[in-house]
C-alpha cells in the first residue's frame, strides 16, 4: 500500500516512534489520526506537523480502554472519511519479574498488549469489510527473548508478536487484502524509559530502591545508544509498502537471540540475557 491519500491511525503518536512515524507518513501525503494519553505534547505533535502542511488530527485517549481506541478510528471517519492504517505502538515499561505488583503488571499489559487487542478489535472488522488495510503492532526484541529487569515488558512483547502471527494466519485464510506487521525494535533513543511519566500515582515504586536505579541506569544506557526513531519510521513504511510482516531494526541481534533459543530448547546453553547484546555481538 501507498500512503499517499490513504488515512493512519497512530497510538503513542505525540512520542518517539509514533512521532517519527507520524511524520514520515505525513511527508508520503497520508491523513492521520494521532492517539495518545498526554494531551500537551499530543497538541504540541499536531501544531508542529500541521505547520508542515500535514493533515492531522489528535485524539487524547487510553489505548488500555476500547472506547477510546473505538473513538479513535470514529475521528478518522469522521475526519477522512476512512482508516486505511492502524500502528498499535503506544507503550511502556516498567517493573522486574521478581517483585512486581499485579497492579503494575496489569498497568503494562493493559497498554501493551491490551492497546493492541483493542486496536486489533477495533480496525480489523472495518478493513475486512473495506477488503483494504494495514496493521502495524509495535512489540520489541524483548518479544523474542526475556531479559532480567522487564518481566512484564518481555511478557506483554512475547504476547504481541504471538498475536500478530495468528493474525497474520487468519488474514492469510481470509484471501482479503489485509495485512499486518510485527515490529520489533533493538534500543531506540525515545521517552520509554520515562513511561512511569504516565503511571498512576499510587502505583509507583520507591526510585531510589537500588535494583530499580539499577536496572533504570542499564536501560538509559542502552536506549541513548539505540537509532534514531526516524529509522524506524522508514522501516514502517517500507514494511506497509512492500508488505512485510517482521520488521527487525536489528537483524543480526534479533535472529541472533533467535537462534540462541532454539540451540536452548535442544538442550544448549541458555541465551544471554539481551541487555548485554550489541550490535556487533
Ligand atoms: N525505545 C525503544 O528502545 C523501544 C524498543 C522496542 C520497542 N519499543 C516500543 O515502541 C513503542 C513506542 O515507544 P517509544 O519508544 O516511542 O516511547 P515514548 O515513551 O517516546 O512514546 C510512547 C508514547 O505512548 C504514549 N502512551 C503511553 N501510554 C499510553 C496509553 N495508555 N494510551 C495512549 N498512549 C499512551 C506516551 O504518552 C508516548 O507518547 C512502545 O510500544 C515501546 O514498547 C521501544
Amino acid at each position: 500500500m501507498e500512503l499517499k491519500g490513504k488515512t493512519a491511525v497512530i497510538t503513542g503518536g505525540a512520542s518517539g516512534i509514533g512521532l517519527a512515524t507520524a511524520r514520515r507518513f505525513a511527508s508520503s501525503g497520508a491523513n492521520l489520526v494521532l492517539g495518545d494519553i498526554e494531551e500537551q505534547p499530543l497538541h504540541e505533535a499536531v501544531v508542529a506537523l500541521r505547520a508542515d502542511g500535514a493533515k492531522v488530527i489528535g485524539v487524547q485517549g487510553d489505548v488500555s480502554k476500547e472506547a477510546d481506541v473505538v473513538a479513535m478510528r470514529e475521528a478518522a471517519l469522521a475526519e477522512f472519511g476512512a482508516a486505511h492504517v492502524v500502528f498499535n505502538n503506544a507503550g511502556v515499561g516498567g517493573g522486574m519479574a521478581i517483585g512486581t505488583p499485579k497492579a503494575v503488571w496489569d498497568w503494562v499489559l493493559d497498554i501493551n498488549l491490551g492497546g493492541v487487542i483493542n486496536g486489533v478489535n477495533a480496525f480489523v472488522p472495518l478493513f475486512l469489510e473495506q477488503n483494504e488495510g494495514h496493521v502495524v503492532n509495535t512489540a520489541s526484541e524483548s518479544g523474542l527473548v526475556g531479559s532480567a529487569g522487564s518481566g512484564p515488558y518481555c511478557a506483554s512483547k512475547f504476547a504481541v508478536v504471538g498475536l500478530s502471527e495468528a493474525l497474520f494466519q487468519e488474514l492469510a485464510l481470509s484471501g482479503k487484502d489485509v495485512h499486518v506487521t510485527v515490529l520489533c525494535p533493538n534500543f531506540v533513543r525515545t521517552r520509554i524509559n520515562d513511561s512511569q511519566r504516565n503511571m498512576p500515582d499510587e502505583l509507583r515504586g520507591n526510585p531510589d530502591d537500588p535494583m530499580t536505579k539499577l536496572v533504570k541506569k542499564i536501560a538509559d544506557d542502552l536506549v541513548n545508544a539505540g537509532i534514531e526513531a526516524d529509522e524506524v519510521a522508514v522501516a514502517v513504511e517500507d514494511a506497509i509498502q512492500q508488505n512485510k510482516f517482521w520488521i527487525l531494526t536489528n537483524e543480526h541481534s534479533a535472529t541472533r537471540i533467535t537462534e540462541q533459543r532454539l540451540e536452548w530448547m535442544r538442550g544448549g546453553r541458555p541465551p544471554r540475557a539481551k541487555r548485554f547484546t550489541t550490535p556487533e555481538s
